[in-house]
């Protein structure tokens, strides 16, 4: 009997660049078993019935290059691991997860395939996988299988994991300029950069938003008092707390007034244009119902915008629109929202819409619409004549961008609002009739100062242009030669790699950086040991990046870490390869020779910056095989200046560093130095002491300072020369 089923032997979810890609992936070792022996083309009717599910996969180049690629390799047969991959990748596509790489191969044994896709989010591609072993398993038995309802559900766990859209432009444009971005909590919480050039992030907030600032904000009265004692222009008015008072104010300030929660958002409980004291009175139950105290204040005439401003200047601004409806004599108002307001593909619930939807947002309070309508002498139910236009919502609308108008004394009204208030970055809600003509014409007047702004509207504008408004985010919070990196060295090999790592960390502390260190050793900061078991895994060295005080990292990276989690950092400085062992291997990875294992070492030649360097044993053939791989330059060491790969190198005019007798050589070009060893280092492997000294040379520490390094390292004793 053949057992033809597949089977998901592990999962091992590469969070950093890997032997496969430099970006985030999940690998899975998938058993075919005896479909091994049932390639695509030899199933009857499989063909069909997968490209049915998902026709899609016609735009799948695969190998071969072109659209239709894929198809054509199923066509000519193919196996289950190869069409998991392919699957999985286009069921993450279509949940709105971009996902173009994916790798399926073979193991030594018969049936097992490795099966590796990007993984933006693990949740997602767990359950991804799974479904593609499922859609794929179905079109071989000829079963039925639910594609819409397995996409709407990896969709939904998309939308619960991933950043919201303004954090994610803000990251995407920090990507941008090669800034590396670490999130920190599963909300919208990020760090951009690593240690100590960090900076955070939390949706439009920064490190440098002031926490009193973003209180003051919230209090529209005091943000009016202060932004009135600067000259900043903002409607009169004043706090209420019963609707007795808050008609007595409204007559004090004169008609018509506004009636709104001292500290609301989204518009919520706010009613404008009230001309009458029943107006007022249940404008008031609205906005007490939001909030415990209640602002009475003049009506600005004009149109509502939102006013970006970040580090000083507007990067963006947008005007809001009313919504109407026009009746036709026959459709209820409710009726008319749907059809003219609500079917607007540009309104949704969902974060991504630009606009909300009317009446129908769970999220939304409907009284606001309900007593605008009211007003006019309708509800939801009543039938508007033929023609008859109705106002259903006054604000809350704003989606139009209109950077390119705005008159250069409103920006300058906006940008000192935010300055007054104490905001980096700061939505100014401005009523004004002519966005581009002087502030001093006309009536218009700031109403609030907004903490951490939605960045949506000038991302996805339902009209106009959209504004770079991550970018301004990112130039705001790194200058222009700043990336947010700090010096990172990452040592990999079969031997040495913990007494490298160790001694490079040490050289570093001398030259004066706060250095943090994972190791077998454990996890060191300052040379203080917070860790005593083996630190060389992914999680450990996430907490040197995290860590603020950290000015350079090392990190040791053993093979299997490699292997299983791949690296904690996207790029390094220095990569350091000690050597690859004949009997190096992994046989629970399927890496059963040296050869297999050059590919797994060659992963932190592949992060090397290119700026950086790769320091190399020239004395391991298959080390210094992989220099061509080096984005960034290559230094060779050597046990002798014969060594023929350092000579050859050295002729070429690279830089070497090799062992002459008790003195180790350093050759920069035409530069040479000389490094007399102490005493106590010649002790040490000198695979490790050249490959440490080399790192610090390509660091820029200086030789005298390499040389008192050696002089005051205290080894521990079981990193001493057998
Ligand atoms: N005094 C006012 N005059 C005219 N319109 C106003 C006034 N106050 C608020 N609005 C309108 O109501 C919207 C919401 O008011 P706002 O004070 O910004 O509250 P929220 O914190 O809920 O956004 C504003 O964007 C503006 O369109
Ligand atoms: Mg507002």
């Amino acid at each position: 009997m053949n057992n033809k089923t597949i089977d998901i032997l592990d999962v091992l979810h590469l969070r950093g660049p890997n032997i496969w890609t430099y970006r985030p992936a999940l690998e899975a070792w998938v058993d075919i078993n005896d479909l091994e022996d049932f390639p695509s083309n030899t199933i009857p009717g499989f063909y069909e019935r997968l490209t049915a599910f998902l026709p899609t996969l016609i735009e799948h180049h695969c190998g071969v290059g072109e659209r239709g690629g894929f198809l054509m390799r199923l066509r000519e047969g193919t196996w289950p691991g190869h069409i998991m991959e392919h699957v999985m990748i286009e069921l993450q596509n279509l949940a709105g997860m971009q996902s173009g790489f994916g790798k399926a191969r073979e193991t030594c044994k018969r049936g097992v395939y490795k099966v590796v896709v990007r993984a933006r989010h693990e949740e997602v591609s767990r359950a991804a996988l799974v479904a593609a072993r499922d859609l794929v398993m179905a079109a071989i038995e000829d079963k039925p299988f639910d594609v819409q309802g397995t996409v709407d559900h990896l969709r939904d766990i998309l939308e619960s994991v991933a950043l919201g859209p303004s954090t994610a432009a803000i990251v995407e444009a920090a990507a941008e300029r090669k800034i590396p971005s670490i999130r920190l909590s599963s909300g919208n919480l990020v760090q951009l950069g690593y240690g100590a050039r960090q900076r955070r992030i939390w949706t439009a907030e920064t490190d440098e938003t002031s926490a009193i600032a973003e209180t003051i904000s919230r209090d529209k009265e005091l943000t009016k008092t202060l932004l009135q004692s600067c000259g900043v222009p903002v409607p009169e008015g004043s706090i209420v707390d019963t609707a007795n008072a808050a008609w007595e104010a409204a007559q004090d300030i004169g008609l018509p007034v506004v009636v709104k929660p001292l500290d609301g958002n989204h518009g919520r409980g706010v009613s404008i244009n009230l001309n009458t004291e029943a107006e007022v009175r249940a404008a008031f139950e609205l906005a007490e119902h939001e909030s415990s105290d209640v602002i009475v204040e003049r009506f600005v005439r004009g149109d509502e915008h939102r006013l970006l401003i970040v580090g000083g200047k507007l990067v963006a601004a947008a005007r809001g629109e009313e919504a109407w409806i026009t009746g036709d004599g026959k459709s209820t108002v409710m009726q008319l929202i749907e059809s003219q307001l609500n079917s607007d593909p540009r309104r949704g619930s969902s974060e991504a819409h630009p606009l909300n939807l009317i009446l129908t947002d769970p999220d939304d309070d409907p009284r606001p619409v309900l007593l605008q309508l009211e007003r006019q002498g309708f509800t939801t139910e009543s039938v508007p004549k033929d023609g008859e236009r109705v106002l259903v919502q006054r604000n809350g609308n704003v989606s139009c961008d209109v950077t390119e108008l705005v008159h250069p004394s409103v920006a300058k009204a906006a940008a000192l609002a935010a300055e007054v208030v104490g905001l980096d970055i700061a939505g100014v809600d401005l009523v004004i009739e002519d966005i581009a003509r002087p502030l001093s014409e006309q009536s218009g007047a700031i109403v609030e100062v907004n903490a951490g702004p939605g960045l949506n509207m000038h991302l996805k504008p339902a009209d106009g242009e959209a504004r770079p408004v991550g970018k301004a985010i990112v130039d705001h919070l790194f200058k222009e030669d700043e990336n947010g990196r700090i010096p990172i060295v990452g040592v990999t090999g079969s031997n040495d790699t913990t007494l490298t790592a160790r001694l490079v960390a040490w050289l570093l502390h001398l030259q004066g950086s706060y250095v943090g260190l994972a190791c077998r050793d454990g996890l060191f900061f300052r040379q203080r040991q917070v860790h005593n078991r083996p630190s060389d895994n992914w999680e450990r060295k996430r907490q040197v990046l995290l860590n603020r005080m950290v000015e350079a990292a090392v990190f040791e990276n053993g093979a299997k870490t490699i292997l299983s989690e791949g690296l904690a950092y996207d790029w390094c400085d220095v990569g350091i390869v000690t050597d690859i062992a004949e009997d190096d291997i992994l046989p629970s990875f399927y890496v059963n020779d040296a050869d297999q294992m050059s590919r797994v070492i060659r992963t932190q030649v592949d992060v090397v910056l290119p700026s950086g360097t790769a320091v190399l044993n020239a004395d391991d053939a298959r080390v210094a095989d992989l220099a061509p791989l080096c984005d960034g330059n290559v230094l060779f060491f050597g046990t002798s200046a014969q060594s023929p790969v350092l000579a050859a190198y050295r002729a070429e005019g690279g830089n070497v560093v090799y062992l002459d007798g008790d003195e180790v050589v350093l050759v920069l070009g035409e530069e040479q130095t000389r490094i007399v060893l102490p005493e106590a280092t010649l002790e040490l492997k000198p695979v490790a002491l050249l490959a440490a000294i080399a790192a610090a040379w390509a660091l820029g520490i200086s030789s005298d300072l390499i040389r008192a390094g050696l002089d005051t390292f205290m080894q521990p004793a079981d990193h001493l020369a057998a």
